[in-house]
């Protein structure tokens, strides 16, 4: 069996050539291994998955995490983590853009990012598609850092970026808030969702994946603050804000993104020590399921302040 890959149309290849109810060869497994660790973006179509061939492929990759919120784990597989919108719940994920309310968009992140160890990667499977939007994006920040120029790529080595954890939209300092009005029920500190106080994290504007050597971008827009102790870098607070605006919108050009439309039997696997990934959400009362397995990265990429 050969495996059949269509380069999507700017970053991410689609991989199709296997059926994911089948036995898998180690020589199969290791193609996969290095498409995921080439291309950061894997996009499956048309797999007759449950959740145990689910878990099952995505130990490919690595050993699965299990979620540290047992509300949104599955109580039968507790790799399993599940993505749903539910009318009675859906609220509290509810917020204005422009005048339209919007249930469940999430800004540009990396998944746990905010802990300092981020996860390896991660796989999600529609289950039930929304019939309107629900799209999730990908940004390729490998192919960011490429594209920068040089000096820009040599003033990055000196430089350490903060993020803090915050669970008000409006206090992202590096969020595009136009048009923005948080619900009359999002949420306004961690406790309420029962998340700890996280303290503050830094990494190297520049990590070296620790598997593939590749540089990539370290640059989120979801609880970016600040660059640390920018003076260190020869640059001044002013200098300091308006670099890593200059970095936002870079990261923010469509040749670095894959927005994938979810249709049943889709899957997509990601390298989030590489890619950012968004949700644009879908509209109030919009039925969704996603199910996510997640794999465990065994390095610690960020240091907590
Ligand atoms: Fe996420």
């Amino acid at each position: 069996m050969a495996l059949h890959i269509t380069p999507l149309e700017s970053v991410g290849v689609e991989v199709s050539g296997f059926d994911i109810t089948q036995a898998m060869g180690e020589a199969l497994k290791s193609e996969l291994i290095s498409l995921w660790d080439e291309h950061a973006i894997v996009v499956f179509r048309g797999q007759k998955v449950d959740p145990k061939s689910q878990i099952e492929f995505s130990r490919i990759f690595g050993p699965l995490a299990t979620h540290p919120i047992k509300e949104t784990t599955s109580a039968e597989h507790p790799e399993l983590f599940m993505l749903v919108n539910e009318p009675e719940k859906e609220k509290y994920h509810t917020a204005s853009y422009n005048g339209e309310l919007v249930v469940g968009r999430l800004d540009w992140h990396m998944d746990l990012h905010y802990t300092g160890k981020p996860n390896r990667g991660a796989l999600l499977r529609s289950v039930v598609c929304a019939e309107k939007d629900g799209l999730t994006g990908f940004a390729d920040l490998s192919k960011a850092y490429d594209a920068l120029d040089a000096d820009t790529k040599s003033l990055l080595e000196k430089i350490e970026v903060a993020y803090c954890f915050s669970m008000q939209r409006r206090h992202m300092r590096y969020v595009d808030l136009e048009g923005y009005e948080p619900g009359p029920y999002s949420p306004t500190k961690p406790a309420d969702v029962n998340f700890p106080n996280f303290p503050d994290v830094a990494y190297p504007a520049v990590v070296t994946h620790p598997v593939t050597g590749r540089k990539v971008l370290e640059i989120a827009d979801q609880f970016l603050d600040r660059i640390v102790a920018p003076h260190e870098a020869g640059l001044c607070n002013d200098e300091a804000i308006e670099l890593l605006e200059r970095l936002v919108v870079h990261t923010r050009r469509p040749e670095f993104h894959y927005f994938h439309e979810w249709q049943e039997g889709d899957m997509v696997l990601w390298d989030n020590w590489r890619v950012t990934h968004c949700a644009t959400g879908t509209p109030p009362g919009v039925q969704r399921v996603i199910h996510r397995t997640t794999i465990e990265g065994e390095t610690t990429l960020g240091r907590v302040l």
